[in-house]
């Protein structure tokens, strides 16, 4: 176990702590943070929830959740027996306010054995119809009233629109002040996202040329090659735009596009990627028609095995015109980024699982170099991948070894399997547990983001619903989505970057 500066003393209390989330993601990373030395002597996880666990059961199946999720699963034998020993399961109907009790009787409790009063951190991992309700209860105990040392994680979906967006935030607003609100979107915790700040500002080399003089344009592609997993029910009243899209996209976006922070405070960061969101050019009806794709997968065979239909999955609604691939052309009114599209996809059941940002620089001004160069000169790229991948590779011209002059593009790539071990790479769950227990914001949406990114998409999600009776294209399983999002570009003259990144 290494030595590393410590998480205050805090209790982690988390709804819905006999779920999935906390089986598979937030359970594995605290595992990983007690491992890497990052959690103090006084601190416990709580599940709280309707499953008869006692906290003997409950550490089984946290055991059992490690085991089969956390990166550092291999030291479980010897580090168990105290990381265990931390663990506790509360039962509690978060719909009875009488039982959010246990909550302030635990904190008392820790409070005598620990003499001192710990952070207080509740952790909504819950569907989010149930939010709302634990929100009020919660609001009646009277240690959420503290602005210091009481937090509340609000997983997404955070709202399905701008209008329940609003009405989520302002229950919260009323109950707890904004900076103990945490809205967590878990891309934010990607090491790779946030190499982009790094790369970005640490760097002096791209900012002369990170503009409307030397970018033609930015791609993003965010494709998974998974179906619903079992989660139809939510998805069909949801769709890409507003699970991928509307959030971690546009986070995205935001980095790639906001200008330089003058300090690295919470909302320094958070002003200047709202300001993206706000120069972001609204969405009129004609230009939904013009810059947005839609699809939907259907049936067909992939990877070998025979995959349904979007239409026939479970949970799906037979007629269902909810969108699982979305292409969208943004614009950026402001100085930097005029004239500079920002094209991004995504959608499930697509060609390969990645997560790539394409810088694609425009073309040399003038081709001094004979005729023969010219049928392999490509313009500059600077790729960040984001994942599975992780690297962040600049193509450029060399000359090709040889009497005549022919130039074609290499690759200089910063990979971070190469530059650093694997089990240094804390997964996006740790930097964000790891942060709330710090008091620290910076990586979670604040109100005022997360409104102005569902006012931005709302015209796309309106237009999409009122036409019904425009059929949405469908594309095959493992391909890259519809015809119609490869005419997005094409019609301009661009194209995808096809996957994996060719070098000629
Ligand atoms: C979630 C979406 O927010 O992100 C899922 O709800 C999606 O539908 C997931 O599969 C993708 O996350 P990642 O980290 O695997 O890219």
């Amino acid at each position: 176990m290494s030595t590393q500066i410590q998480a205050p003393p805090s209790i982690l209390f988390i709804f819905g702590g006999s779920g999935d989330l906390n089986y598979r993601k937030l359970s594995p990373a605290l595992y990983n943070l007690f491992l890497d030395g990052y959690l103090p002597a006084n601190f416990a996880i709580v599940g709280l929830g309707r499953t008869s666990f006692t906290n003997e059961s409950f550490r089984e199946h946290i055991y059992a959740g490690i085991q089969e999720f956390s990166r550092r699963k291999q030291e479980i034998a010897v580090s168990w027996p105290q990381f265990a020993e931390h663990l506790f399961f509360l039962p509690l109907d978060a719909k009875q306010a009488d039982s959010y009790q246990v909550i302030h009787s635990f904190v008392q409790e820790k409070e005598a054995e620990w003499q001192l009063h710990p952070n207080v951190i509740l952790y909504l991992a819950v569907a989010p119809q149930l939010v709302p309700g634990i929100v009020t209860n919660l609001s009646n105990i009277q240690l959420c009233h503290d602005k210091h040392c009481t937090r509340i994680v609000v997983e997404k979906p955070f709202g399905n629109d701008l209008a329940s967006a609003k009405k989520l935030n302002e229950l919260l607003l009323r109950h707890f002040a904004e900076e103990q609100i945490y809205r967590i979107d878990h891309y934010l915790g990607k090491e790779t996202v946030q190499n982009i700040l790094a790369l970005r500002f640490a760097n002096a080399l791209f900012e002369p040329i990170w503009n409307r003089n030397y970018i033609d344009h930015i791609q993003i592609t965010n494709a998974e090659t998974v179906g619903l997993e079992g989660r139809g029910g939510y998805y069909d009243t949801s769709g890409a735009l507003r699970d991928m899209l509307q959030n971690h996209i546009l986070q995205i976006v935001c980095i790639m596009a906001m200008e330089a922070p003058v300090n690295f405070n919470a909302d320094e960061i958070r002003n200047k990627k709202v300001d993206v969101l706000r120069a972001l050019r609204p969405f009129t009806t004609a230009h939904v028609r013009q810059c947005t794709v839609r699809g939907q997968y259907g049936a067909g065979t992939f990877k070998n095995k025979e995959v349904a239909a979007y239409t026939t999955e479970e949970g799906v609604q037979a007629n269902s015109t909810t969108e699982t691939f979305a292409a969208v052309e943004f614009h950026i009114d402001n100085w930097r980024w005029q004239g500079v599209p920002f094209f991004v996809r995504t959608g499930k059941r697509l060609a390969a699982k990645t997560t790539v940002i394409t810088v694609q620089f425009k073309p040399a001004p003038h081709v001094a170099f004979p005729q023969e160069s010219a049928n392999t000169w490509r313009p500059n790229t600077l790729t960040i991948s984001i994942q599975p991948e992780m690297d962040i590779r600049l193509q450029f011209q060399a000359k090709k070894p040889g009497q005549d002059f022919q130039i074609a593009p290499v690759d200089m790539v910063f990979s971070y399997k190469d530059a650093y071990t694997e089990e240094h790479q804390p997964e996006a769950y740790e930097t964000l547990l790891l942060d709330v227990m710090e008091g620290n914001p910076t990586q979670f949406m604040r109100a005022d983001q997360i409104e102005a990114a569902w006012q931005l998409v709302m015209p796309i999600i309106e237009h999409w619903q009122q036409n019904t009776h425009e059929p949405v294209p469908t594309y095959a399983p493992g391909s890259w989505g519809p015809q119609q999002a490869d005419e997005l570009l094409s019609k301009q003259g661009r194209n995808w970057v096809s996957y994996p990144p060719k070098t000629n």
